[in-house]
């Protein structure tokens, strides 16, 4: 069978112009689905240096699985959308459980990894078993809106559908894991989403959004999420050496990551109003010397569906009170040792 003309030209494209990454041409499936996991939201300049410490830690399966979650999660710190690494620590249990130690050869089973989707199930199998299905990212969703000019939303399912049959379609069933790195690195390099510099783009003649002037439009998105404002007042609790920390076990965002104790309001208040709230009055009741400096006030921080406002109180008090006992107590030179989200570890730094 012959090859799409596209991926011969992409694949040509790729051989000139790719990185050396640690994760190309190994054929280990665990280390490919770690790095897909990491690259699933995060930058490769960004993910590199992760990806190499989590591997140095965590060389296979057996590894992870054995490793406490906190631990795991510590490796994983800063990076963002823990619950990746949350799915991932659990898969690796499973696959202790369910196929020995052995990472799943069988592209089902592979789907049905916690955190796995169509598009990491794709990468892994075609990577480590060079098994023909195509991996539709971010960035191959670029790719192809523009080679093909189309302006379905690429998160709709009639968007979905169409973009999974055309990458089908264009796979080199030859190499199908060359096709799916050059295919991403391609988008990531070359037809990037602002002002690709397609004057010296192999593909400018058949590339139809390319003729029709189309490009800054594409690809197309359904409306953005709604972004929540949150207003998180932080207290670091000093009593002598020791600090109080708690760990955030609800459905939310930083699940299992620590945090200083923490009082969570409508709206931004000031040291005046927030000293009136009940949750205030229950930290620091019965504690007969407190005393407290705003050290940042109003913070901002971004994360995908959340805008946090956060303001950050260094306290300094002279005993404990029962409310503290549902805190955990440590020793302050300890506190590295914690997985804490970049906000906490921007607000201590501060
Ligand atoms: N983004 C997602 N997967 C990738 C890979 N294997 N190489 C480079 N960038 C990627
Ligand atoms: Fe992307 Fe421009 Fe090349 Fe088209 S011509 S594939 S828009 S870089």
């Amino acid at each position: 069978m012959s090859e799409h003309r596209i991926s011969k030209l992409i694949i040509k494209w790729y051989n000139e112009s790719k990185r050396e990454l640690p994760w190309r041409n190994i054929s280990d499936p665990y280390r490919i689905w770690i790095s897909e996991i990491i690259l699933q939201q995060t930058r490769v300049e960004q993910g590199l240096d992760y990806y190499l410490r989590f591997i140095e830690r965590f060389p296979n399966v057996q590894s992870l699985a054995e490793a406490e979650e906190d631990e795991v999660l510590k490796y994983w710190q800063g990076l963002g959308y823990y619950s990746r690494v949350r799915n991932l620590h659990a898969a690796a249990r499973s696959i202790e459980v369910d196929f020995k130690g052995v990472f799943p050869k069988e592209y089902h089973e592979v789907r049905r990894l916690k955190g796995v989707g169509d598009y990491t199930a794709a990468a892994i199998c075609s990577f480590a078993y060079n098994m023909p299905y195509s991996a539709v990212d971010g960035n191959v969703y670029r790719v192809l809106s523009r080679l093909f000019n189309v302006d379905l939303p690429i998160d709709g399912g009639k968007g979905k559908r169409l973009f999974a049959d055309l990458a089908q379609q264009l796979l080199s069933k030859t190499n199908p894991a060359t096709h799916n790195q050059a295919m991403m690195e391609f988008g990531a390099r070359q037809c990037v989403p602002k002002n690709p510099n397609c004057e010296k783009c192999p593909l400018q003649e058949i590339c139809m959004a390319y003729s029709d002037g189309t490009i800054a439009k594409l690809p197309v998105k359904l409306q953005k999420t709604t972004v929540k404002n949150r207003y998180f007042n932080y207290f670091r609790i000093h009593l002598k050496d020791k600090i109080y920390l708690k760990k955030r076990t609800e459905n939310d965002i930083w699940r299992n990551l620590y945090e200083f104790p923490l009082i969570e309001t409508a709206e931004s208040l000031n040291f005046e109003q927030l000293s009136q709230t009940t949750e205030f009055k229950n930290l620091f009741h019965e504690i007969d010397q407190v005393e407290i400096r705003l050290i940042a006030a109003d913070v901002i921080h971004i994360l995908s569906h959340r805008r946090i406002s956060a303001s950050f109180y260094e306290v300094y008090i002279s005993n404990p009170n029962k409310t503290l006992n549902d805190y955990l107590e440590i020793i302050e030179s300890d506190f590295d040792r914690y997985a804490v989200s970049r906000l906490i570890q921007l607000l201590v730094t501060h």
